[in-house]
């Protein structure tokens, strides 16, 4: 999950990065208030999660308490690349003389954590470290024996930092490091680091990718979550602990298997072409298909207004197709009156003909059986198509 700067503001201050006040808005009036309490000049900055803001006009420079509302005015509502601006971070304005960058990352490839530092911060680190990369340090640094303040120095030295620097910026790495692993991030960058002309190093700008598969260590990270951007039908799914994703297409998709339900969405977006359909979701209810998961599948799928019509496509595996057959028929019998689209069902592999036998006895006026995958993907696109 990528924080807002406001969030990462938050946890930077919690853990002890040197940050300046700040507070979120959502309207002008609330803006100016924000202004007022942190008192002196601000600075409104748009909270999207997407780089660039302020070469898209999204960071402004506020006078006074009204100049902030104005700003804020202008800012929110704004669209940056796509990202509808919710909120505004007022923040006092710093006197900045120098910009630095520091990132910590989860280097995939490496396998390894990554430490980033550059005394050239503030803009496209991307074109420092094209067009001067002696100017950015990258230090891999071992899960195990962490970060110190001797290896923080020596990254620091290498990223090109100013002598009268070295040791307060390290001291913010030390701390940098300190909250990526205790927050289980995948990332941490403060771009710009700064340097105030009074001599105080403070982080301006912060981004944090927190780990979600060590959501479950961190209760308090769940308040996070930014539900205004969250799929209403992923948040359901994600209740009901289904591997869902909405997609932007009419035909709905459930298999066991996330390799299956990959395949599924070629084939569905394959056969739809001649439709001009396209696959609505994926949707992997995982090995033991039992009805009650296979109920909660089918109701999220079918709460999707733009889906059109179903395509069940089961291997049968350890969970038989016997199983899921039936899981088939009482999920039904559970939905009822919802059961509204018809359902395009493929199985095979494990005793698929007691499976299709189950199917064919229950006859169940919304679902049609087929053989073989692409032909049932091809029904499944064509009766999306005619309705
Ligand atoms: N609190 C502040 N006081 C003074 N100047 C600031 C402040 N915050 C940001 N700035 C100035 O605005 C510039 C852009 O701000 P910031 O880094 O937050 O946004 P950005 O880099 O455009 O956005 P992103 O990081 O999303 O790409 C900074 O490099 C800095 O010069
Ligand atoms: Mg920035």
């Amino acid at each position: 999950m990528d924080l807002f700067e406001y969030q990462a503001r938050d946890v930077f201050e919690a853990k002890g990065v040197p940050v300046l006040g700040g507070a979120v808005a959502t309207t002008p009036e609330e803006a100016r208030t924000a202004a007022e309490k942190l008192g002196g000049k601000v600075v409104v900055k748009a909270q999207v999660k997407i780089g660039g803001r302020g070469k898209a006009g999204g960071v402004k420079l506020a006078e006074n308490p009204d100049d902030a509302f104005e700003k804020a005015k202008a800012i929110l509502g704004m669209d940056i690349k796509g990202h509808l601006v919710r909120k505004v971070m007022i923040a006092q304005a710093a006197p900045i003389e120098s910009e630095y960058y520091l990132a910590i990352l989860l280097d995939r490839a490496a396998r390894s954590f990554l430490v980033m530092a550059s005394e050239a911060g503030g803009m496209d680190i991307e074109e420092v470290a094209h067009k001067t990369p002696e100017k950015l340090a990258r230090v891999h640094v071992n899960a195990n024996q962490g970060l110190d303040k001797s290896k923080a120095i020596e990254i620091v030295k290498k990223g090109a930092f100013p002598e009268d620097v070295v040791n307060d910026v390290a001291d913010v790495l030390v701390t940098l490091w300190k909250t990526f692993q205790e927050s289980d991030a995948t990332l941490v960058e403060v771009n710009p680091l700064v340097k105030t002309k009074d001599g105080r190093i403070i982080a301006l700008d912060g981004k944090v990718t927190l780990d979600d598969n060590a959501a479950f260590r961190h209760p308090d990270h769940e308040s996070l979550i930014d539900h205004a951007a969250t799929n209403p039908l992923e948040a359901l799914a994600k209740e009901k602990d289904l591997n869902y994703v909405k997609l932007e297409g009419e035909v709905g998709v459930i298999g066991n298997g996330a390799g299956l339900v990959m395949s599924t969405l070629d084939v569905v977006a394959y056969a739809g072409e001649k439709y001009g359909v396209k696959p609505a979701n994926f949707l992997d209810i995982g090995g033991g298909a039992s009805a009650q998961v296979m109920a909660d599948g089918l109701s999220i799928i079918l709460g999707d207004p733009a889906v059109r019509s179903v395509f069940v496509n089961v291997f049968g595996g350890i969970t038989a197709c016997d199983a899921v057959a039936n899981g088939i028929v009482q999920a039904l019998e559970m939905l009822g009156d919802k059961a509204t689209k018809p359902l395009v069902v493929r199985l095979d592999g494990n005793n698929v003909l007691e499976g299709r036998r189950i199917l064919n006895e229950a006859n169940h006026p919304l679902v049609t059986q087929l053989d073989t995958m692409d032909g049932a993907a091809a029904r499944a696109a064509e009766l999306a198509a005619n309705r």
